[in-house]
């Protein structure tokens, strides 16, 4: 028998990935299910001391992490920790784009101020991201990206335009940028996921959600979701981690929904 074969090898043991949106809700559970699964991790957020808590974690679970201060709506930060990455580790072979934020608001009562930072927030970074992973990925013609977007972005709510308009725009961006890694033969797949409801901070910011989110009834059947209940973080985690490794080696320009039949 081969001596590997007795060795337990990570789903994508040795790869070096960056996760957006690392301190909280799925992108903190991605980062800890890509260190579990080999990978050595930058968790990247806005939020630094949440995005050091999550290395801890990781750490301490005896993982490899390091945590970046990142705001994906700024280029220069997309250079500066790409350049990081490159000098501590290499050019990332995964990249998860997770930061976001939520946001409702009727369209007649929601400035153009309003519009234009969640589309900052939630659709140029995903352009900015995907532009400075597959500019460093092209170095060793390898890599995997994918693009957090929503069940939002295929089915509209009303009252959440400009969240339903962004997620949309991630998820047909991706593909397109899909098809142009092909054309060059970058050998860079790029994928997007698209959550239904998962139990994570964001919807304590939703101005309807908040109480709900507070409250035990958080865990009571949802009506709107065929399977009757949010999602967990660590569900999101477990197709994200399918993309990211070799084990989806032929799926490249898709959109991976994983909303409990909510789209159905
Ligand atoms: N929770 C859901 O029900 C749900 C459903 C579908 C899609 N999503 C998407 O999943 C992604 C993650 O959401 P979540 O539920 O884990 O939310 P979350 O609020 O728990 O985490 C979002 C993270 O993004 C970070 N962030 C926000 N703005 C940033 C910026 N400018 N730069 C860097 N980081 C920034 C926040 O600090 C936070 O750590 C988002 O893109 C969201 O739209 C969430």
């Amino acid at each position: 028998m081969n001596p590997i074969d007795n060795k337990m090898r990570g789903r994508v043991e040795d790869k070096v990935a960056l996760v957006t949106g690392g301190a909280s809700g799925i992108g903190q559970a991605v980062a800890i299910l890509l260190a579990k699964e080999g990978a050595r991790v930058v968790v990247a957020d806005l939020d630094e001391s949440g995005a050091i808590q999550t290395t801890e974690t990781i750490t301490a679970a005896g993982g490899i992490a390091l945590a970046r201060r990142l705001d994906v709506t700024s280029d220069a930060d997309w250079h500066q920790t790409i350049q990081f990455l490159e000098q501590t580790w290499g050019p990332p072979d995964v990249l998860v784009q997770s930061a976001g934020i939520s946001f409702a608001k009727a369209i007649t009562e929601m400035t153009l101020e309003e519009w234009r930072h969640v589309m900052a927030v939630n659709l140029d970074s995903i352009f900015l991201g995907t532009c400075a992973g597959i500019k460093s990925m092209q170095q060793n013609r390898r890599g995997s990206i994918i693009n957090v977007a929503s069940a939002s972005g295929i089915k509209a709510s009303p009252g959440a335009s400009a969240y339903c308009a962004s997620k949309a725009g991630v998820i047909h961006f991706s593909k397109t940028a899909a098809l142009e890694c092909i054309q060059r033969g970058d050998n860079i797949r790029i994928n997007s996921i698209s959550p239904g409801g998962v139990r994570t901070p964001m919807w304590s910011n939703m101005p309807n959600w908040a109480e709900v989110a507070r409250s035990e009834p958080w865990n009571a059947p949802v009506d709107t979701v065929p399977l009757k209940r949010f999602a967990e973080p660590a569900e999101i985690a477990q197709a994200v981690m399918f993309l990211a490794s070799d084990e989806s080696s032929y799926i490249t320009g898709t959109d991976l929904v994983v909303d409990g039949g909510y789209t159905a």
